[in-house]
């Protein structure tokens, strides 16, 4: 069978070879501590799953949605306002999508035509350059260095290249730098695409996962309307993860497109889903800080554990990721990956997954409980890898 040419896009990734091989490990019986994909095991609080087995109960709820609830959009409206001080027009402004990622592969068929430029971070997360790729784009990276704090260099940016984009992907808290950029940043952002006529697709899946400063939204910044939209998730926030619900906000005429676009193509959010959205967004916010405290303190132990042991990592200030430079005596991540891997059970994502400037870094994420943070550095321990060479 030829399958279409776009199924290439998703051709055998690193991700995929990581999946084998623990698969294979936990079949020969041997342990695997997954610190490898960002699926979070923070539950939602217990208002929000009542809200949604409460609603699951009821017969009315099985219909097709097809739009957003007006609730839905008025919460998402008062969020903004109360978290972030931006002014949304509830009804014009804001569209569910069926979690970010699903917001991600779509938007560019809404923007993008066979050939037409996006501009993407290198190292990213892998959907944003996908996404655009489904659509035909042509992808020019955008080099994230830490001599940069990993902010993008628009200086660096071909001018011709610059004339002819038409979309823009950032993302800051940066998966999987851990990079938080400032507010000179988003000005000289807007600046940009502004001067270059870009629309601009902020993701902002981590701005509640800031362990020093409160995070921000790109909305927040004069002009950020003008040139594009926001999407932010509830997945990592509010631990709705496998509820897939996330929102784009902001210019009027792009969410119209998404609107049109998902009313074709999925019918819209199972209601309780939605109810259980107006629940977390609205409701007690204690549960947010629980939630950061917890990855604030898995952090701290695996950071300040890896260093314990002679792995000299740096402490990010946010997301639930832990960007750590190989040590020297290995050549690239990947080899250092599978031997991490072999001798001890330890599954880490190689830096060059999320682009070539990944190289030299391997991505770890917070998502195991304590005990299992403690485990995996004893078997790190222990495996002598970390011991001076
Ligand atoms: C930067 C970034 N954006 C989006 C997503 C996906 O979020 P959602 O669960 O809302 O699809 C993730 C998930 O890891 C992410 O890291």
């Amino acid at each position: 069978m030829n399958y279409a040419d776009r199924m290439s896009v998703f051709g055998e990734s690193i991700f995929t070879t990581l999946a084998k091989m623990r698969y294979q490990r936990s079949a020969e019986g041997k342990e695997v501590i997954d610190l490898s994909i960002g699926a979070p095991n923070i539950p939602p609080a217990l208002r929000i799953r009542e809200i949604i087995s409460k609603e699951a109960l009821d017969p009315k709820n099985y219909v097709y949605a097809i739009t957003d609830l007006t609730d839905l959009q008025n919460a998402v409206a008062a969020w903004y306002a109360r978290r972030y001080g931006v002014k949304i027009d509830a009804q014009n402004e804001v569209s569910s999508l069926l979690g970010s990622q699903e917001g991600l592969s779509h938007l560019a068929l809404t923007l993008i035509n066979p050939g037409d430029i996006v501009l993407v971070q290198d190292p990213c997360y892998p959907i944003f350059r996908d996404g655009p790729l489904l659509a035909g784009a042509d992808v020019h990276y955008m080099p994230l260095l830490k001599e940069n704090d990993y902010l993008i260099d628009f200086e660096a940016i071909d001018e011709e290249v610059a004339k002819k984009a038409k979309l823009m992907v950032v993302s800051y808290p940066n998966n999987p730098t851990c990079a938080i950029a400032n507010d000179d940043f988003y000005h000289r952002l807007i600046a940009f695409a502004k001067k270059y006529d870009i629309i601009v697709l902020h993701d902002n899946a981590y701005s509640e996962l800031l362990y020093t400063t409160p995070g921000h939204s790109f909305l927040e910044y004069e002009g950020a309307k003008d040139v594009g939209l926001e999407f932010n998730s509830l997945s990592k926030t509010y631990g709705l993860a496998g509820a897939r619900i996330g929102f784009a906000i902001g210019r009027k005429d792009l969410i119209d497109e998404i609107k049109v676009l998902k009313s074709n193509l999925d019918y819209g959010m199972f209601l309780p889903i939605q109810k259980a959205a107006i629940e977390a967004i609205t409701g007690d916010q204690r549960c947010v800080e629980e939630t950061r405290n917890a990855y604030r303190h898995r952090r701290d132990l695996l950071v300040d554990g890896c260093q314990a042991i002679g792995w000299n990592i740096e402490k990010p200030l946010g997301t639930m990721f832990v960007w750590a430079k190989i040590p020297d005596h290995y050549q690239d991540a990947e080899s250092f990956t599978y031997d991490l891997f072999n001798k001890t059970g330890v599954l880490v994502v190689p830096g060059n997954a999320f682009g070539t400037h990944g190289e030299g870094y391997v991505r770890m994420a917070l998502v195991q409980d304590d005990e299992t943070i403690k485990h995996a550095l004893e078997v790190m321990d222990a495996s002598g890898i970390f011991q001076s060479h």
